[in-house]
């Protein structure tokens, strides 16, 4: 059986929830990957046009055109090295590895027919060592791939590392990669000059290389089939908090936040706001249910869908206890190397935090909004930039109850459960599901 036009769920086709796909089930839904026409390198690639009209953009959060940083990487001296990020430092998401458990050749499908483009003879799919199950289906996958020591095709090396919410940055990854702390490095030189063992390096997200696996397939034009114009295809979203059933869903491009919570079983409660793109995203108000997850539209709330994220925050939370916990541990994970993380950042967590007291305030949430604007594009990464974006959107969406803190310290909510889950912390809600679902 091969996918058909319009064929739906695309990614999440054949999974049997708690299994991994073996590769003959793989061949069996998606057909060969013919790579004979794909053999010329070099930025003229004909993979590299299709996935330039496909009009693919990156998955792991920031939503860079993919054909355009493997043209990057192309236009290098010397051999790349083709890089998964399956890292998923970010707690609320689930989709990379739900990926690399349960379908992990169509992820390495697309990096084997990238690598063949840029002819890298090189593949490291990292992936965090803690994940359970994750090690096993990896080793499996790369032992089952027919390709393996076939002069030609690179090599697959499974790399798990430490996780960390910062593992997942790229110049992180490539310092982890080469063996030093994951901490983010200066740049230039970016990863595409200079990464993993010095040379030209493509970093891109594991649904990246899986959507990829299917345009090599079958093309843009197809990709474009389903989707919108400016939100072409279908992606993964990890869609959390207080829903029936929190999971992985696959959606076409475009679809509303109501349909991808209906999916999820529907709301558990009255809901008091929505964080789209996770914690380096933003927080809209409930009325924001109706709205497209369609990039023009979410960039006039200020949103983008990150990494594929959406968590309903219900009313039974206390948004100000939730901001700030999750600030805390932000601050926590940042590398303590740039002064914005280790004053900036520990100041707003700080006052943050003492909205929740119920002792002496220090007068310093009236501070907490310029300090944000204040940290923002000055560090080696973007981390206090997305920490900024959350909690500045957090003020504007739930301002009366930040109000609320600021004169009388704590409400009954705060000391209840945290529903935000927090990676290396008491779980205190369950995380969003590995299960999937298309809707
Ligand atoms: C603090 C931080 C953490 C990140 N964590 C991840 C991650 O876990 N996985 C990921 O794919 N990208 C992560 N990114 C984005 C990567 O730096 C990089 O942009 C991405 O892997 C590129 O993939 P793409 O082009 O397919 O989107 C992170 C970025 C930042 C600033
Ligand atoms: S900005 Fe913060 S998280 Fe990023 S490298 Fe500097 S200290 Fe680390």
């Amino acid at each position: 059986m091969m996918l058909a036009a319009q064929q739906f769920p695309r990614l999440l086709a054949g999974l049997v929830p708690g299994a991994t796909m073996s590769f003959a089930n793989h061949q069996l839904i998606h057909g060969p990957m013919d790579l004979s026409r794909h053999g010329r390198a070099a930025s003229e690639h004909p993979l590299l046009l299709e996935i330039e009209r496909a009009g693919l953009r990156g998955y792991g959060g920031a939503g860079f055109p993919s054909a355009t940083k493997i043209a990057a990487v192309a236009a290098q001296q010397g051999r790349p090295v083709v890089v998964i990020n399956a890292m998923e430092g970010e707690s609320l998401s689930g989709k990379d590895m739900l990926l690399i458990r349960h379908l992990p050749h169509l992820v390495l499908d697309g990096a084997i027919a990238i690598a063949m483009a840029l002819r890298s003879d090189r593949i490291l799919l990292a992936f965090d060592s803690g994940a359970a199950g994750a090690r096993r289906a990896v080793e499996r996958a790369i032992a089952e791939r027919p390709e393996r020591g076939t002069p030609g095709f690179p090599e697959i090396v499974g790399a798990p590392l430490g996780a960390a919410y910062l593992t997942g940055q790229e110049t992180a990854l490539v310092a982890a990669l080469n063996g030093k702390a994951a901490k983010p490095t200066l740049t230039p030189p970016y990863p595409f000059e200079r990464g993993v063992s010095g040379r030209p390096t493509l970093i891109s997200n594991t649904e990246t290389f899986a959507q990829i696996a299917l345009i090599v397939r079958h093309g843009a034009t197809w990709f474009r089939g389903l989707g919108s114009e400016r939100a072409p295809g279908t992606r993964l979203v990890t869609v959390g908090g207080a829903v029936a059933r929190p999971r992985v869903v696959e959606v076409p491009g475009g679809t509303t936040v109501r349909r991808l919570l209906d999916a999820s079983g529907g709301v558990t409660e009255s809901l008091q706001g929505l964080l789209v793109g996770g914690y380096a995203g933003t927080w809209l108000p409930p009325e924001a249910i109706d709205l497209a997850l369609d990039p023009l539209e979410l960039s006039e709330y200020g949103a983008s869908l990150g990494p594929g994220i959406v968590f309903a925050l219900g009313e039974s939370a206390c948004p100000v206890a939730e901001v700030a916990a999750a600030t805390a541990w932000l601050h926590r994970e940042s590398a303590g190397q740039c002064g914005v993380c280790i004053n900036g950042l520990g100041a707003i967590s700080a006052a943050l935090l003492e909205l929740c007291d119920d002792g002496y305030h220090s007068g310093s949430y009236g501070e907490i909004e310029r300090w944000c604007g204040l940290v923002s594009g000055r560090g080696a990464c973007a981390l206090p930039d997305g920490a900024a974006a959350f909690v500045s959107s957090a003020m504007a969406t739930f301002r009366a109850e930040f109000e609320q803190h600021a004169r009388h310290g704590h409400c009954d909510a705060c000391l209840d459960r945290r529903v935000l889950p927090l990676a290396g912390q008491e779980l205190l809600a369950p995380r969003p599901s590995r299960r999937l679902v298309a809707a």
